[in-house]
């Protein structure tokens, strides 16, 4: 979930690792912190505490010019947010300094173990890595003391090591969390995420699992644990520098919903040839010859995840199981005898799910991964991938990649069908019913009035309930208001006992034929005295319903009715002044099962 970046080469390390970690602060911001050559002492600073990049920027102002340096931005898992745990870590003497993303599960055996001469500073699994390099580095050289280290290694990690030693070298190493190195005029940069590289790398190559690299200034040289090296597929970077800035928006949030119709129209026209699809008809058949299949997501993906559900259901009449990753990882449900597997993920390095696709793969079924990042390792691990296209994403809060998504999910589901709909077009009706709604201020006067109260519910039927779903994770994450979805015939089944005087509930009803049911149930929480809001289509619109939205094609509707629910999410946290890119105790790419 942290972010790191390294840089050596020649150019000004700091400035490219400062900009790098800005740029991944969302994936982790409890610290930060970075390690720099000082020429004049010939020794590796360190700058860290807990806190924001803004704050390292500060602490770092004076430090004199090195052409080699790596930061760390962090989401705490071990140890208390403190400039103790924050990274980077040393060793002992201070030879050796690391970042680290990732868990080392058997740490505290290797510390019994190998390391009970050692004095510990922090309370991380992260130090352990950089005692026991010095460790083996009594009697081994460098790169054989680290590959020494990372056999060892039980969990995840991407590391960077730096030796005082020798300061002209960058030692990377990747076990399931991404890095990826970057190559330009200047030197060499490694990263997180391809974002760190934006600028500064005109190619990248994505390590796999168990590498280990050597980068200096002019050169990278990959190596697998056996130190055999291994060959570079260097790819273009196809990021512009604009997509990973908020531009004239307050917040990435506000860019990221805004940007939703662009996404619709750039997907129908990756899609289609004309109105031809271009999606792998591998994929197509591979479903087809499945009896089943099984969608496996997280958070705002899983909820993407119950709208494809239906669309399969109800357009390809293919019978589709949804599960949670963290479930599905350890909890095995009883599988049909040819299931197929769709991994729906934004980031597509969400640990719960790695860990399903891994269980997965092991028993030789098909897997889809449908991701924003093609990159990623969901992307690269699974037998076939679709791209978002949604651009890069990074407010913590999901909003376009889940519109993409639902969109993705729909051409799947189209092109299964034997129904005849030009979905392309009906992409496009979306996106310009998107686009008619996103700068209505009147979202703004309803949060005043409405989201007065410390919980809220989002009610709905069919489609309608799903997005509710939605509309309440993304209400609660940047808001921090206790917010549930719920069937809005469930309700009386218990949960009525909540509404008092003055409880938000919003209502979500964009179908005919049981529109008349929600506004029943929405009557029996006016009654007992909720303070109520319908957001609607103009195809079941009535007089005083407050927010009414262009009708689209019926199976689409989520696409446009979870657009006001992401405003009134985004209204609601900047009324309350809260940091609404970065919600608190939260990371962009959860990295971690
Ligand atoms: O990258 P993924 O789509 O796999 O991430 C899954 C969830 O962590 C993510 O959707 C999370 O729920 C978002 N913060 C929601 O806005």
């Amino acid at each position: 979930m942290c972010g790191i970046v390294g840089f050596i080469g020649n150019n000004d390390a700091k400035k490219i690792v400062l900009n790098g970690l800005t740029r991944l602060e969302y994936r982790g911001y409890d610290s930060a912190g970075m390690s720099l050559f000082n020429n004049r002492y010939q020794i590796f600073d360190v700058y860290k505490d807990e806190g924001r990049v803004a704050k390292l920027v500060e602490s770092t102002k004076n430090s004199s010019y090195s052409n080699i340096g790596i930061g760390h931005t962090r989401w705490a898992t071990h140890g208390k947010v403190n400039k103790e745990n924050s990274h980077p870590h040393y060793s002992q003497s201070r030879r050796f300094i690391i970042v680290h993303n990732g868990v080392i599960e058997n740490y505290q055996q290797l510390k019994d173990q190998y390391l009970s001469h050692s004095t510990f500073i922090s309370e991380t699994d992260t130090e352990v890595i950089a005692q026991l390099i010095e460790t083996f580095s009594q009697t081994l050289n460098v790169e054989n003391a680290i590959i020494t280290t990372l056999k060892l290694l039980h969990g995840s990690y991407a590391l960077l090591v730096l030796d005082s030693m020798d300061p002209e070298k960058i030692y990377a190493a990747k076990y399931k969390s991404p890095l990826i190195v970057g190559k330009g005029p200047e030197g060499i940069t490694i990263a997180s995420d391809l974002m760190a590289l934006v600028g500064y790398s005109d190619d990248y190559h994505a390590l796999d699992d168990k590498s280990f690299v050597i980068a200096t200034r002019d050169d990278v040289r990959v190596f697998n644990l056996n130190h055999e090296l291994l060959p570079l597929h260097l790819k273009k970077i196809e990021i512009d520098n604009a997509d990973t800035e908020k531009g004239e928006f307050a917040h990435y949030m506000l860019k990221e919903i805004h940007e939703q119709p662009a996404v619709l129209r750039r997907i129908a026209s990756n899609y289609f040839d004309k109105d031809k699809s271009l999606i792998d008809p591998q994929i197509i058949q591979s479903i087809k010859d499945s009896d089943r299949v099984y969608i496996l997501a997280a958070g705002t993906s899983m909820h993407a995840g119950l709208i494809g559900k239906q669309l399969f259901e109800k357009m390809a009449s293919i019978p589709v199981e949804i599960h949670i990753a963290s479930e599905f990882a350890y909890q095995k449900p009883l599988l049909s005898k040819k299931p197929f597997f769709i991994l729906v993920t934004q980031s597509g390095e969400t640990a719960d799910l790695r860990a399903c696709l891994v269980g997965i793969t092991e028993q030789n079924y098909k897997t889809l991964t449908i991701t924003n990042v093609p990159t990623s390792t969901l992307a690269r691990e699974a037998t076939y991938f679709l791209q978002l296209f949604a651009g890069p994403e990074i407010a913590v809060a999901s909003t376009k990649a889940y519109v993409a998504q639902v969109a993705v999910l729909a051409i799947l589901a189209y092109e299964l069908s034997s129904k005849n709909v030009n979905i392309k077009y009906e992409l496009g009706i979306a996106a310009a019913a998107i686009d008619t709604f996103l700068d209505s201020q009147k979202l703004i006067d309803i949060v005043r009035e409405k989201l007065t109260h410390r919980n809220c519910f989002y009610i709905g039927r069919g489609l309608d309930y799903f997005v509710g779903l939605e509309a309440s994770l993304k209400l609660k994450e940047i808001s921090y208001i206790q917010t549930e979805g719920f069937a809005a015939g469930e309700l009386k089944h218990g949960t009525i006992a909540l509404i008092e005087e003055g409880t938000p509930v919003i209502a979500l009803i964009s179908d005919p034929h049981i529109s008349g049911n929600t506004r029943s149930n929405l009557k029996e929480v006016q009654a007992r005295g909720a303070n109520t809001l319908k957001i609607v289509t103009e195809a079941v619109q009535q007089k005083n319903d407050e927010i009414v939205l262009p009708n689209v094609h019926p199976l689409l509707t989520p696409l446009i009715m979870v657009v006001p629910t992401q405003l009134i999410a985004y209204y609601a946290a900047l009324e309350r002044s809260y940091d609404i890119d970065k919600p608190r105790n939260l990371a962009k790419s959860v990295t971690v099962e």
